[in-house]
């Protein structure tokens, strides 16, 4: 074993190291290592400070994975509270208010405005003393909050140290956790394909993972933060302005300022509040609003605040994205799981461009807290980009007829008692052999982001179970053309090309073939997270719950569960057959190169011979990276069919463009 000072010396630079890529990712997004690489460095540390439990500072980049459970949170109270805003709904609201600013303190009250986004999440307060965090709290009724510091800790945005010589003797910050769009709309999906709870936005999603005991669960969920006030600082002076503010926020390494803008008068605030709801849509986070602060910190001081709102600030809103309609009726759908979701049966309507049919009710807790009846008004919101939702019902248009919602008793497919367990909002069907749960298992193992068996669609499915062709994933591989042929619409022809897929589908990757096995909370991310961690299924198989915990991206959750799976002998006969029908994959590790190390790709219009998702996981591969607009840091743009904005816009920045034969070319090369 290495000497304890050698091993000193290293644990020093690997923080350093892993502490500069942490600002890279997260604070300025423009990471300069893969993330295997990144995996790697952070592995060796903790394998290191294990080795060495009396070099663990509280300040290393490993004490970002969460802590033991806590049993409650302590009540802080602050000195500065934590104000919050008032609303103007329009634009004649947001003149109004500044017009009575200007009446109160003069012509001061009419210039030099910042404005930034009103991002949707919540409101935390976090303190530095000499560079180091040590205490992180909720907003409360803003006096007094909860201490939440362990759990602020493993947000990955939030330094646990500020960057530069000198930071502040003490620092309080102000700012909001969220997370992005993409993110919820994959943990969502996640939790929507394992019939498990969905949250009906990141707002809702972040609280809950503020909220946790165990702080193992919030690291494993992709919070973001955005810095927006200052709370206090020593020395006094440093900063005397918000803007100022902002930039000295950023030296200190945190994430602050994003699409903020100076504007000096009332014209620039309605154009940079007409630009952002433009482009509202195309942000990665949602938002609900923008928040307009007059910059000078002595002119706020002049203006002071109200009880629980400052007067040199407003929130100028957005309209809301609901629409109204009826619930027709309430149907249960039978998940993977064996999870009961009901589902709201709608009259039809257009909500943010797509209309809309089904929305989803989680489970009866949440229609008995709600008070929502069939037959009822409701609005309902698409949350993200997957499953839109009933938010609540309009009791003024009740007629009288509407009635109660009740959870059927028996599994609506298999005439099972089903079963709710202690603590759990779920109720499921507990027959593993109830044939909605079969199809759906079979489904999922075909389907697009698992093993893709083109054709192997729900009706075919339904079809192979309902002739007990299939009851488990392993039987699609045991399958013949002359098996198939007798089904109805199944010509010689087709059968033999199902048979084809089925065959092709054999060769996959490690991530796909973990995603197809349908272990509850693990979706296609997770799956992802496994592969690259685990190169082989066995070494998963092998894998114990505290070390999947232990993964960023997983949690305790996850681990039992993928525990769980694996210790069922069922499940281990069917992934023993799998591999034995020949069943291959690639590992991601043997699959990775560093062809296309440091290019930044992104993809527009329509490719023919690929999805977007496709070339963005073969450039990924390579080692580059790709992203979704066009900036001064995309090296390529690959403009498929109908590219539009993104392509004019890269040939104004002067970016290489290729189209997809070119790109199909440079991959291959
Ligand atoms: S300033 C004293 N700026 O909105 C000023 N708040 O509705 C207090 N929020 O509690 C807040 N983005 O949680 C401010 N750029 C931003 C914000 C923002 C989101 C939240 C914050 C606040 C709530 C008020």
């Amino acid at each position: 074993m290495a000497p304890k000072r050698a091993d000193a010396k290293e644990i020093e630079n690997l923080r350093d190291e892993i502490r500069r890529h942490n600002h890279r990712y997260y604070v300025l997004g423009d990471p300069l290592i893969s993330d295997a690489e990144y995996d790697r460095m952070f592995r060796r540390l903790v394998e290191l400070e294990n080795r060495h439990p009396d070099l663990v500072t509280s300040d290393s980049p490993t004490q970002k994975v969460g802590a033991e459970p806590q049993t409650g949170f302590r009540v802080i109270t602050r000195e500065t509270p934590m104000l919050s805003l008032e609303n103007a709904m329009d634009e004649a609201e947001f003149v109004e208010w500044r017009e009575r600013l200007i009446r109160e303190i003069g012509e001061a009250g009419g210039r030099d405005y910042v404005c930034e986004p009103k991002v949707d999440g919540v409101a935390v307060e976090v303190i530095y003393r000499d560079g180091v965090l040590v205490q992180g709290a909720t907003r409360g009724d803003g006096t007094s909050g909860e201490d939440i510091t362990v759990n602020i800790k493993t947000v990955r945005p939030i330094p646990l140290r500020l960057r530069g010589k000198k930071p502040p003797a003490y620092l309080n910050i102000r700012g909001e956790i969220f997370m992005g769009k993409k993110d919820f709309d994959r943990l969502n999906k996640q939790q929507s394909e394992l019939g498990e709870k969905v949250y009906a936005n990141p707002r809702n999603l972040t609280a809950g993972s503020l909220k946790q005991l165990d702080s193992r669960v919030t690291a494993s969920r992709p919070l973001k933060f955005a810095v927006y006030g200052l709370g206090g600082i020593e020395p006094a002076g440093q900063v005397s302005s918000q803007w100022e503010f902002l930039v000295a926020a950023k030296d200190w390494g945190l994430p602050a300022g994003l699409y903020a803008k100076r504007c000096p008068g009332s014209e620039e605030v309605v154009s940079y509040y007409t630009e952002l709801l433009e482009n509202r849509e195309n942000l990665p986070f949602e938002i609900d609003g923008v928040v307009i602060k007059l910059n000078d910190f002595g002119h706020q001081h002049e203006a002071g605040n109200r009880a629980r709102s400052p007067r040199w600030a407003v929130a100028w809103k957005f309209p809301a994205q609901q629409e109204r309609t009826r619930i027709l009726g309430i149907d249960i759908q039978v998940g993977r799981t064996g999870a009961l979701t009901p589902v709201a049966r709608l009259e039809p309507v257009p909500v943010g461009g797509v209309v809309v049919s089904n929305a989803t009710l989680h489970n009866e807790d949440e229609i008995e807290k709600k008070g929502i009846l069939i037959g009822d008004w409701v609005f309902i919101r698409r949350a993200g980009d997957v499953i839109p939702e009933v938010v609540s019902p309009i009791p003024e248009l009740r007629v009288g007829k509407e009635k109660r919602f009740k959870m059927p008793r028996t599994c609506p497919v298999c005439g099972t008692p089903a079963v709710r367990e202690e603590g759990e909002a779920v109720t499921r069907c507990p027959n593993l052999e109830c044939e909605a749960q079969v199809k759906e298992r079979i489904r999922h193992f075909a389907s697009r982001d698992a093993l893709d068996i083109e054709g192997m669609g729900e009706k075919l499915v339904a079809q192979l179970v309902d002739a007990g062709l299939a009851k488990n994933p392993a039987d699609l591989f045991e399958l013949t053309a002359g098996d198939l042929e007798p089904l109805e619409r199944m010509a010689e022809k087709s059968a033999e090309n199902v048979i084809r897929a089925i065959e092709e589908s054999k060769t996959t990757t490690l991530t796909r073939f973990i995603f197809a096995l349908g272990v509850r909370n693990v979706g296609i991310t997770v799956a992802e997270i496994l592969a690259e961690r685990y190169s082989t299924i066995d070494a998963l198989r092998d894998a114990t719950e505290e070390e999947l915990a232990g993964l960023y991206g997983v949690g305790p959750v996850i681990a039992r569960e993928v525990v769980r799976f694996f210790g069922d002998i069922h499940n281990r006969a069917t992934l023993d057959r799998l591999i034995r029908s020949g069943l291959r994959y690639e590992t991601a590790e043997t699959d990775r190169t560093e062809q296309l190390a440091g290019e930044t790709f992104v993809f527009t219009g329509t490719l023919t011979r690929m999805t977007r998702e496709e070339a963005e996981a073969e450039v990924k591969r390579r080692g580059a990276k790709a992203t979704r607009s066009v900036s001064s840091k995309t090296t390529i743009v690959v403009a498929g069919e109908k590219a539009g904005s993104k392509l004019a816009k890269a040939q104004k920045l002067g970016i290489r463009v290729m189209d997809e034969d070119q790109f199909l070319e440079l991959i291959k090369s």
